[in-house]
């Protein structure tokens, strides 16, 4: 499995959390960024959430990675960016129920996570769960289907 991870500095910590975490798992990443690079108040520099989103987010569109992860402040800049993207399921989740439903129900292929308002052993838990969750298909892919013609019908007005 191949999974796009990005952040912006609100995320950053959660971020590395995640990488390390799935690079001991054996798990294939694509870091997309933000760095390490710090501001002189050595904090990580401020940068725009949506140049880290749309990076990740047209990886998973494109097919280029089999899902993403991507972690702001509140997780919510990052969703409403990623879910501009053809194809992109991108779902804010708070916790192992959340990220699990995502997976079961939403066939989400993107998970976005508030590195400042979710706990990091929770935020941990979290991205175990969600890849390793399946789609349940059957009546949650008639529903798919549907976002899937509302997308292509609002992409033509
Ligand atoms: C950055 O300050 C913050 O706005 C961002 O990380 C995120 O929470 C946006 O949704």
């Amino acid at each position: 499995m191949k999974v796009a991870i990005g952040c912006d500095h609100g995320g950053l910590e959660l971020k590395e959390g995640i990488v390390v975490l799935l690079n001991s798992q054996g798990t294939e990443i694509i870091d997309m960024g933000t760095g390490d690079c710090c501001s002189e108040a050595g904090r990580p520099a401020s940068v725009d959430y949506p140049d880290y989103g749309a990076k990740v987010a047209k990886a998973v569109s494109a097919g280029e990675v089999d899902c993403g992860i991507l972690v702001c402040g509140t997780g919510i800049g990052m969703s409403i960016v990623a879910n501009k993207f053809p194809g992109v399921r991108a779902a804010l989740c708070h916790d192992a129920f959340t990220a699990k439903m995502s997976r079961m129900h939403n066939d989400a292929n993107i998970l976005a996570i508030g590195g400042r308002v979710t706990g990091r052993e929770v935020a941990l838990d979290m991205v175990g769960i969600w890849l390793s969750t399946p789609f349940e298909g059957g009546r949650h892919q008639r529903r798919l289907d549907k976002i899937s013609d509302i997308e292509k019908t609002s992409l033509s007005v």
